[in-house]
């Protein structure tokens, strides 16, 4: 993706500089920023996204020395990941620092922070001369974007300008690490797996929240984790299948069954599964082969886009294939789980 000129750069700088928001390109997802330092800036963040204040932001920033200015203290282990994993989507929590506003971390005395490395986003910052506060550029409990256009549908007129850098790269959010407790915690699974971290540092746990079928009964430790979310206005089911081959004619007796019920169906599948069930010549009301099974990383990329097409599609039922927790596979089961809010079909 092209950067944009200086002159046009320099036009959306001036905004985060005079208080104001500017929808901007990550490799995750699309970002609504406004000035980091700047708490009257935030709040108009809040405002646009209709996002409740209790859920702090992640703070963006262009250079590893701006990360000092933010926090108290910067652990070794957030110093090895950093070399390895900035810009990237890694965000890390730490202990802040005085010059974060309480509208960023809801009250909290931690902050997210991240390097984000798409180029658009590393030269607004830089242009801008300050960290930048940005939760996902979406409608509170909409799927995040993956493109302008998803920006413009959720927040045209809401913020003051939607910088387009074409599709995201990765199509999930960063992986939030929590590194200010005895161990290394995910409080949201992402971009980076959990399998590049322990590399890295050894044990690395998840919060014991995102775990399934705790769901609904412990707090989750991330505010952000705790409203529905990407969830479109259909009702989702994840399907299990313990042996994929039986998957096609069981998808075959669902959408047949939503049929006689006067329902519209949409299908979320792998390319594999697609394959098959094409063959059984019955059609849903939408189908989207959303990669291969080999190739997790494709299937991320594609899956906020789909959860969209299923309101686009104005879909009664949307029945999703699950995929290896493995991997970046694990941020996917992850967001899928929410959309369908935790129903799961076993086969
Ligand atoms: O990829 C991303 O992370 C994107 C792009 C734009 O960078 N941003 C993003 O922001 O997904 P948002 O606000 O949609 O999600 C941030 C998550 C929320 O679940 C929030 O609760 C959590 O991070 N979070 C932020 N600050 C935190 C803190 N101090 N402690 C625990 N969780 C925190
Ligand atoms: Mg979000």
């Amino acid at each position: 993706m092209d950067v944009p000129d200086e002159v046009s750069l320099k036009y959306c700088a001036d905004i985060i500089k005079r208080g104001g928001t500017v929808a901007f390109p990550t490799e995750t997802v699309y970002g609504l920023g406004a000035n980091a330092l700047d708490g009257a800036a935030v709040e108009k963040i809040f405002l646009a996204k209709r996002r409740p204040g209790d859920n702090p932001l992640i703070v963006h920033v262009a250079r590893r020395e701006e990360l000092d200015r933010l926090v108290t203290r910067v652990p070794a282990q957030a110093e090895r990941l950093i070399d390895l994993f900035w810009p990237g989507p890694l965000t890390l929590i730490l202990p802040r620092s005085w010059a974060v506003p309480d509208q960023v971390t809801a009250g909290l005395d931690t902050v997210a922070v991240r390097m984000p490395r798409h180029p658009v986003a590393l030269a607004l910052i830089r242009a801008a001369g300050v960290p930048v506060a940005a939760p996902s550029a979406n409608l509170s409990g909409k799927p995040s974007p993956t493109s302008g256009l998803h920006v413009l549908r959720d927040l045209a007129g809401r913020v003051n300008l939607v910088l387009d850098g074409g599709r995201a790269e990765v199509g999930l959010e960063s992986t939030v690490l929590d590194l200010t407790g005895d161990c290394p915690l995910i409080l949201r699974p992402g971009g980076v797996s959990r399998e590049e971290l322990e590399q890295v540092l050894g044990q690395v746990a998840l919060d014991p929240a995102l775990a399934q079928d705790h769901s609904g009964l412990l707090k989750p430790r991330s505010p952000g984790l705790k409203y529905t979310h990407y969830a479109p206005a259909a009702r989702v089911f994840v399907i299990r299948a313990a042996l994929p081959e039986r998957l096609p004619e069981a998808l075959v007796r669902l959408v047949r069954r939503a049929r006689t019920r006067g329902k519209r169906v949409g299908l979320l599948l792998t390319a594999e599964t697609a394959r098959e069930f094409i063959r059984q010549k019955i059609q849903p009301d939408y189908l989207e082969v959303m990669g291969s099974r080999n190739r997790p990383q494709e299937i991320a990329a594609r899956l906020f886009e789909a959860l969209r097409n299923c309101d686009r599609h104005r879909l009664d039922l949307v029945y999703a294939e699950s995929i290896p927790e493995k991997g970046i596979g694990l941020a996917v089961m992850n967001r899928l789980l929410k959309a369908a809010g935790y129903r799961v079909i076993r086969l």
